[in-house]
């Protein structure tokens, strides 16, 4: 009988203390697993090394909905790898990023489901140039809506065959099919018209990238990514490569996209775009988030020997 109650007293002691040490467990996944609050973006631990050489070192961050991060740094120091590692389209090599509660590095995850939702623009353009604007704009909303529906007529055939050998009571009803391919192409095209419209260019639907302008076609590839209906845009330097005078209007575009409350990571140069558009800037160098902070105290007060060095260099 006393040996009955000393082992319990430890094991009552144990699990009280893992209690704590749950509720005190703040990763992702414990938060998910309390239903917790958790942003639209969250990387935890994120490492990228490519050989010897750690780009990203152990990052922990996230975005929240409706936020505007603008990060900044020196040449080499990891901005593109993070930002490219947020829609996994760099592999890390450690460490998790969650997307609407999902962790893309784990393999049971279907990324490119969750990745349609983030809208990423290059420096370069990447547009098509053997297709024309039009085409550009509505080639993955029609691949995707295409690939539903197919998916969908399938498992209605599965189930139309399955239900023949259900009893009545049995028989699973078959999903809904609302649109057809014809419709799909139209709306796509619709919405690709509307958001030309938007940038003025509607006029150029039919033309090829070619002979459009550096910055009407970085404004055709925001806009593209804008058509898969994205939850979040990833910008990489989007107007490093434009001739000065095209920067301006490429900004309107972010910047209006901003103020409709887009979220949004920008990696950029454009220190003065930074500081106005931007709710939140992180400062990297190394591999690391060295400072981050509201464009006033980064621009206006800020504390990182390495940051100060930078801005007085490119401000
Ligand atoms: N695919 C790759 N293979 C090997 N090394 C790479 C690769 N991609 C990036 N790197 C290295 O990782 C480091 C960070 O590169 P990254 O492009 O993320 O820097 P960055 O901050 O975006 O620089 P920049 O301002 O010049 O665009 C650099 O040293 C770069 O040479
Ligand atoms: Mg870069």
């Amino acid at each position: 009988m006393k040996e009955e109650v000393k082992t319990q007293i430890p094991a009552q002691e144990t699990a009280v203390k893992n209690n704590a040490a749950e509720e005190w467990d703040t990763s992702v996944a414990a938060r998910l697993a309390r239903g917790e609050h958790v942003a639209l973006i969250e990387v935890e631990h994120l490492t990228k090394k490519f050989g010897e050489l750690t780009v990203l070192d152990d990052i922990t961050d996230k975005v929240e909905q409706g936020e505007k991060v603008a990060i900044i740094g020196p040449s080499g120091s990891g901005k593109s790898t993070f930002l490219r590692c947020l829609n996994v389209l760099e592999d890390p090599t450690g460490g998790a990023v969650y997307f609407e509660g999902a962790n893309l590095v784990d393999r049971k995850v279907d990324i490119n489901l969750h990745r349609r939702r983030m809208g990423m623009v290059f420096q370069q353009f990447n547009l098509f140039n053997n297709m024309n604007v039009l085409k550009n704009i509505t080639l993955a909303p029609v691949h995707i809506g295409l690939h539903d529906l197919h998916k969908t007529k399938a498992k209605n055939f599965f189930r139309k065959i399955a239900n023949l050998f259900r009893s009545k009571a049995k028989k699973r009803a078959l999903l809904s099919v609302q649109t057809s391919a014809k419709q799909i192409r139209e709306a796509a095209k619709e919405n690709a018209m509307r958001l030309l419209t938007r940038i003025g260019l509607a006029d150029k639907a039919s033309v090829y990238p070619s002979t459009l302008s550096g910055g009407q076609r970085q404004r055709i590839a925001i806009v593209r990514a804008l058509a898969m209906n994205p939850k979040v845009m990833l910008f990489d330097e989007p107007t490093s490569a434009l001739d000065p005078e095209m920067v301006g209007e490429v900004l309107e575009l972010i910047k209006e996209l901003a103020d409709e409350g887009m979220t949004m990571v920008i990696v950029t140069h454009e220190m003065g775009f930074a500081r106005e558009v931007a709710t939140r800037v992180l400062f990297m160098d190394g591999g690391k988030i060295q400072e981050q902070g509201t464009p006033q105290q980064i621009f206006g007060d800020p504390q990182n020997e390495r940051l100060k060095d930078f801005l007085s260099k490119v401000l």
